[in-house]
């Protein structure tokens, strides 16, 4: 934890006095702690004289940033046009149903899945396709997805 403690200040060593630089450092922030949390970002507003306000607005406007913690795995579902067509909305149900996702939950209370939306992974011929890690999936079914997310589970 300590040593957490000393990397962030490093870093905000190596941002002070760089105004408009607050997504580069948040950006570094998040890498350090796999997401941007609440304490975090107050000690970053306290630390750099920025408002809590305009951290806390940056953190939420840009996709890129993670307000919560993101799962071991994670599940980038294809929501391109090839996948689209053969049905990657019944895959994506069917993977948040399994899961027990509820509402605009994406990630699963044991932390093990995230499962986030993108665009064309680029392997159409396959569609629809997910990707869990570095693992594509293709040609898949709502049927399938018990057997491919098992081989994750513990
Ligand atoms: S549209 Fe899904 S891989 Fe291209």
């Amino acid at each position: 934890m300590q040593n957490s403690r000393q990397e962030l200040d490093a870093i905000l060593t190596r941002f002070k006095g760089r105004h408009g630089a607050l997504i580069p450092l948040l950006q570094e922030v998040q890498q350090l702690e796999g997401y941007l949390k609440k304490d975090t970002l107050k000690y970053v507003s306290e630390q750099m004289g920025v408002s809590a306000a305009e951290i806390f607005g940056v953190a939420t406007f840009y996709s890129m940033f993670r307000l919560k913690p993101q799962g071991k795995y994670v599940i980038r579902v294809c929501k391109g046009t090839a996948c689209h067509v053969s049905g990657a909305n019944t895959i994506l149900n069917a993977i948040r149903e399994n899961l027990k996702l509820e509402g605009d939950e994406d990630t699963t209370e044991d932390t093990l899945f995230t499962v986030m939306e993108v665009a064309c992974l680029g392997c159409c011929s396959l569609a629809p396709v997910i990707m869990i890690g570095d693992q594509t999936y293709g040609k898949l079914t709502p049927e399938a997805i018990p057997g491919v997310l098992g081989k994750f589970a513990k």
